[in-house]
């Protein structure tokens, strides 16, 4: 399997959605939706939305009907980044190789671009035309989970975490809760919107939530890796920014070298939630060991 030649094909699908289903920067409103499309269309990996759209595709699904879904959640993505970088926040200048929102448009101006965007994903879940694949039912149990993997309990409450911890001492579970929070909630939730828009049986939807979840883990874990180990000008955001901010990291913690020993343990523990899925599922695999690998 050419995992970079498909991966290359998905964001390109992805990337023509969100173009599709994004506002045009016209009219009033020009400055701020000009504002939410600076962030968006800066260049993500788009990790988010091909899992959501590679699980569904695992169940034998089209994943064509659910890319409005798969758009929300880059948009979610890409608004908790804007809000990331705020100087009130982690206050960092770059993100996606770009000027980070903020210091483009203004401190008021990135805030309103994350909140539209975060809004927006909302009107993108509950789209009229995603009827045709979901029922009623399943595009509620859909919403719930999302908005559920993003609030308090979830991705904020993560963040929340994660500003508390900076330069604390914490203890393991904390480290891993902030992680499985800030990132892994996302993730995992992106995956079960794929089951879900896929059809998932319980058992699947099981096993799935159980991939989402070690591989939103190992997601974190190698960001973190990647910012002690990688470059600035290859991962497009600044490298070294946690232990100047003395972040709780897993490096920090356990040093390199136990830390990609741990990344590669949530891959296989990732991979092993699998075990029951045909050769569909093979392009999930795939993205499980990329997150490993990836260096950016
Ligand atoms: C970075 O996410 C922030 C985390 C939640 C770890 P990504 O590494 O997916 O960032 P983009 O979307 O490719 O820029
Ligand atoms: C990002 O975590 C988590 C969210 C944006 C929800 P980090 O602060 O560790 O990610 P980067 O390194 O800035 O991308
Ligand atoms: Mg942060
Ligand atoms: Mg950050």
């Amino acid at each position: 399997m050419d995992v970079k030649a498909i991966l290359a094909d998905k964001r390109a699908v992805v990337e023509e959605a969100l173009k599709s289903y994004m506002l045009k920067a016209e009219g009033p409103l020009a400055d701020h939706i000009a504002a939410m499309q600076y962030s968006l269309f800066a260049g993500g990996k788009r990790v988010r939305p091909i899992l959501c759209l590679a699980t569904a595709e695992a169940l034998g699904a089209n994943p064509k009907p659910l890319l409005p879904l798969a758009c929300a959640l880059e948009c979610i993505h890409t608004y908790s980044l804007i809000h990331d970088d705020l100087p009130a926040m982690d206050n960092d200048d770059l993100r996606r190789g770009m000027p980070t929102n903020h210091k483009k448009f203004g401190e008021a101006a990135a805030i309103l671009a994350g909140d539209g965007l975060l809004s927006y994903a909302f009107e993108l879940l509950t789209l009229p035309e995603l009827a045709a694949t979901l029922s009623p039912a399943d595009q509620v149990r859909l919403i719930h989970l999302v908005a559920k993997a993003i609030g308090p309990l979830g991705m904020v409450g993560g963040q929340a975490l994660d500003l508390a911890a900076e330069g604390q001492a914490i203890s393991f579970e904390e480290l891993q809760r902030i992680h499985r929070c800030k990132t892994g909630a996302l993730i995992t939730a992106s995956v079960q919107a794929g089951a879900i828009g896929g059809h998932a049986d319980p058992q699947q939807f099981v096993a799935l939530t159980s991939y989402g979840e070690h591989v939103g883990l190992a997601f974190q874990i190698v960001d973190d890796l990647l910012n002690v180990v990688g470059t600035t000008e290859e991962l497009g955001k600044a490298a070294g920014s946690d232990a100047a901010r003395n972040k709780a990291t897993y490096p920090a913690y356990f040093g390199v070298e136990k830390t990609r020993a741990m990344a590669l343990e949530a891959v296989d523990a990732a991979l092993a939630s699998l075990t029951n899925f045909d050769q569909r599922a093979d392009f999930l695999r795939e993205l499980a060991r990329y997150i490993y690998t990836r260096t950016t």
